[in-house]
């Protein structure tokens, strides 16, 4: 059993996700933007949202990006119901500095925080940085040992860690998690280390955006993965063009798809920048023509409305739990998602 199905927006952290350029949605990745856009989607009963962590614009470090963490812990104050998850990429905080500023946020949300471990694919955003980039499997091994020690952390252990990457003495973090265990552990990642990690220390798995028999296939490899604890959950990035009729639906998308085109040179860099080894970058190569990031429309959620929501269905009975949005223009999408597909799902 996973539940009833749980819908969330991914935050507009670096402009629009379908395509950069559309008169109907002018670039803007503002707090200002992002707080309306997520308060909004609590207010139409949306459950969560995800705000990825890039500390440069990935597109363009011309153009503006959200900062994650930051933007967590004001949302997490601003808001009373939703879901926060921010992403992390391990290179980038101390695992004690981010523990600390996890069980920080998830008290301000009183329970409603979450983390989305991820491993990087950019490799200018560490390199420029003077941050090594190493080889991808290695991410993995850094990343295990990071989580390793965020994780008993996060449940308020004292813990001693002496690894290849971290040594802690003696480390506590007070107050403990007052609401939960602990702030939720997402994963994002494909590749066999994503899925081990996943299995050892994640409680739900973000799957990227694909067909139904992808996903299975998928869920069924890292559910082989041995595992301690409660069975691990999933959620799946989608894309969403809903309307009417199929026929509406499908000119919808042949319109972004046209306004997408725009972006080819800003998605030949983005791709010239992306670690070879990264299994996403394959999986999505697999998938084109395609819309959105993480997958996008390769999940299928393109159609009427009945048949975005019995497809929403087979992915919940597959065992996909929370579903992770994209809409554009997003705020009008996804007003329409909550009174179309959400009571047909429902
Ligand atoms: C739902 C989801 C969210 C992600 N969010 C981020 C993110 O915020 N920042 C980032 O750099 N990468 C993000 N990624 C991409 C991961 O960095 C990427 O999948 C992974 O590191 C590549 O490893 P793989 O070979 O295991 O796929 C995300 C991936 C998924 C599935």
């Amino acid at each position: 059993m996973n539940g009833r199905p749980r819908f969330g927006i991914w935050a507009l952290v670096h402009g629009s996700r379908g395509a950069l350029q559309d008169p109907e949605e002018p670039f803007d990745a503002s707090w200002e933007r992002n707080k309306r856009l997520v308060l909004a989607a609590e207010a139409l009963g949306f459950d969560s949202t995800l705000i990825a962590q890039h500390t440069a614009n990935p597109y363009d470090d011309e153009w503006d990006e959200l900062e994650a963490w930051t933007a967590a812990a004001a949302l997490a104050a601003l808001s009373e119901r939703i879901e926060i998850i921010a992403a992390i990429k391990p290179p980038l905080y101390h695992p004690v500095v981010l523990a600390k500023m996890a069980l920080q946020i998830q008290h301000i949300a009183r329970g409603r925080f979450g983390i989305n471990l991820v491993n990087a694919w950019n490799r200018p955003e560490y390199e420029k940085a003077g941050i090594p980039f190493a080889e991808h499997d290695e991410r993995y091994a850094y990343g295990n040992e990071w989580i390793g020690v965020v994780e008993p952390l996060l449940r308020g252990e004292r813990v001693r860690f002496k690894g290849k990457y971290f040594q802690v003495t003696d480390y506590q973090l007070r107050p403990a998690d007052h609401f939960r265990a602990r702030p939720t552990i997402y994963v994002g990642g494909e590749s066999a280390p994503a899925q081990v990690l996943v299995a050892s220390y994640g409680d739900i798995w973000f799957i990227n955006g694909q067909p139904l028999a992808e996903v299975s296939r998928l869920i069924a490899s890292v559910r082989a993965h041995p595992r301690s604890g409660d069975p691990l959950r999933f959620g799946l990035s989608a894309f969403v063009i809903a309307r009417e009729t199929a026929a509406e639906a499908s000119a919808a998308y042949a319109h972004l798809a046209v306004l997408a085109e725009k972006d080819a040179a800003i998605r030949t860099r983005q791709a010239a920048n992306t670690d070879p080894a990264v299994v996403m970058k394959h999986t999505h190569a697999a998938q084109t023509p395609r819309i959105g990031t993480n997958g996008g429309t390769a999940a299928g959620l393109v159609g009427s409305y009945e048949d975005v929501a019995k497809r929403i269905l087979a992915f919940h009975g597959a065992g996909i739990e929370l579903f992770m949005l994209q809409f554009q223009p997003f705020e009008a999408e996804m007003q329409r998602f909550a009174r179309e597909i959400l009571p047909r799902v429902r």
